[in-house]
């Protein structure tokens, strides 16, 4: 069996990137809903059955687990899933975020304990982040800020282009506005690290920003090794194949320029 990681997009690359540096043994599916992405601005109930369907898609191509390398699918989706849906389909396979991962890792990161969390409109509406901090940190304040316009870029392959500028400096000024003392900004969209060079150019300098990649790979190293029930099952070959509900053409020309190598994908659909 497989590890799947599903995103919206292009995003859940840069998590995918970063689990296969670390674990590069296990085989994987990564499943990107292009065809319907955003998600960012889809209502809770949207976002819900899109993330269903993806995971359904993916349990039936074998996979034992899957990643939502998907903030906003995170926020609106993981906990009805696990909650109510696994256990009906298949309570032996697993579902897991980004959001509970990258939480965790915050207080070691803030001397100020305050922290500033770029994300789209559903993360940002769904206060997934403030929620799930008050249960582990309950003192440090969370400043969250949409910025609608940065998955469009990255979806776009604007990302590098001198207009993007316009549109980063814009939301980390308003962020740092909003709480000056914010010394760690959170990346809380798989999507914006691919901004991450202009990210850095914009945001102060003692300001530490967080991409989540690294630490959501870091993250599932642990679930597996605290989980050998569900290790076990993973096959180790060392595969890695691209599915996409959009065309394949676009899709491998972009995900390619985002991986540093050649993707060949194939296209699914998805529906209930
Ligand atoms: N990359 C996704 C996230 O982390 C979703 C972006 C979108 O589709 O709006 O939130």
């Amino acid at each position: 069996m497989k590890i799947g990681v599903f995103d919206s997009g292009y995003g859940g690359l840069t998590i995918l990137k970063e689990i296969r540096n670390r674990i590069p043994q296990y085989d994987y599916i990564y499943l990107g809903d292009n065809a319907r992405a955003p998600y960012g601005s889809r209502s809770f109930d949207i976002v819900y059955d899109f993330t269903l369907e993806a995971v359904k898609a993916l349990f039936a191509r074998g996979c034992q687990l899957v990643i939502l390398a998907c903030n906003t699918a995170s926020a609106k989706a993981l906990r009805s899933i696990q909650q109510i849906d696994l256990p009906g389909m298949d309570p032996t396979r697993r579902v897991l975020g980004v959001i509970r991962p990258t939480i965790e890792i915050l207080p070691r990161l803030t001397k100020t304990g305050h922290i500033g969390l770029l994300a789209t409109r559903g993360t940002v509406a769904s206060h997934s982040y403030a929620l799930e901090m008050e249960k582990i940190a309950p003192k440090m304040k969370i400043t969250e800020l949409a910025c609608p316009m940065w998955v469009p870029l990255v979806e776009c392959n604007e990302a590098q282009s001198d207009g993007a500028d316009y549109f980063v400096k814009k939301y980390i000024s308003q962020l740092m506005d909003m709480d000056p003392l914010i010394d760690t900004i959170v990346l809380g969209c798989t999507h914006y690290p691919i901004l991450l060079p202009k990210i850095l150019k914009y945001a102060p300098d003692e300001v530490h920003v967080l991409a989540q990649g690294a630490r959501v790979a870091e993250s599932l190293e642990d679930y597996l090794h605290r989980h050998p029930e569900i290790e076990g099952r993973i096959s180790r070959g060392g595969t890695i194949e691209y599915l996409t509900t959009e065309s394949t053409d676009k899709f491998n020309a972009l995900a390619s320029l985002f991986l540093d190598e050649p993707v060949k994908s194939t296209r699914i659909t998805l529906s209930t």
